[in-house]
């Protein structure tokens, strides 16, 4: 067992782990944050999605201890304690789910592709501008997304989502 000190969602959480646990282990059977969810376990579908310091990972490839110290941000910090993110409502007004299973991965990843892109929050937002210059477009919303897997196929409702939250 090591001692594994994370910092998630704002709050400092404690946990004696083997060094071997994942994070996404860590945050659903230890710190009961199930939105989080275990598709592949295999860094395939991207379901495990949670945010390091602003930035997506795959919590099903990371191990617990080398996130010590990281600010963990799951779908539960997301969707605060009130009406949800806005891109949740997105989601919902977009039909970019049908059973949910991916959702809270699909979010993750959005925001922080957005985010890597300069378009992380609405009032952030000034230009939907790639790193490279180019227009965020449908394409490249579908290709920065693609490590995120919906079996429903939901896709077209995800972009729209995804447009319609950057606008
Ligand atoms: Fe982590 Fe599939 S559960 S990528």
């Amino acid at each position: 067992m090591v001692e594994v000190r994370l910092r998630v969602n704002g709050a400092d959480a404690s946990l004696d782990l083997p060094p071997q646990v994942s994070l996404l282990d860590a945050l659903r059977e230890r710190l009961g944050l199930t939105g989080t969810k275990k598709g592949c376990d295999q860094g395939a579908c991207g379901a495990c999605t949670v945010l390091a310091d602003g930035e997506r990972i795959n919590s099903c490839l990371a191990l617990a201890v080398q996130y010590a110290g990281r600010e963990i941000t799951t779908i539960e910090g997301i969707a605060g304690d009130g009406p949800g993110h806005p891109l949740q409502a997105a989601f919902v007004r977009n039909d970019g789910l049908q059973c949910g299973y991916c959702t809270s991965g699909q979010i993750c990843s959005a925001i922080g592709m957005l985010a890597e892109h300069g378009a992380g929050m609405p009032s952030a937002v000034t230009e939907h501008l790639c790193a490279d210059g180019a227009e965020l477009t449908d394409d490249e919303i579908r290709e920065r997304m693609s490590g995120n897997l919906c079996r429903c196929g939901a896709y077209n409702g995800i972009v729209d989502a995804i447009r319609e939250f950057a606008a």
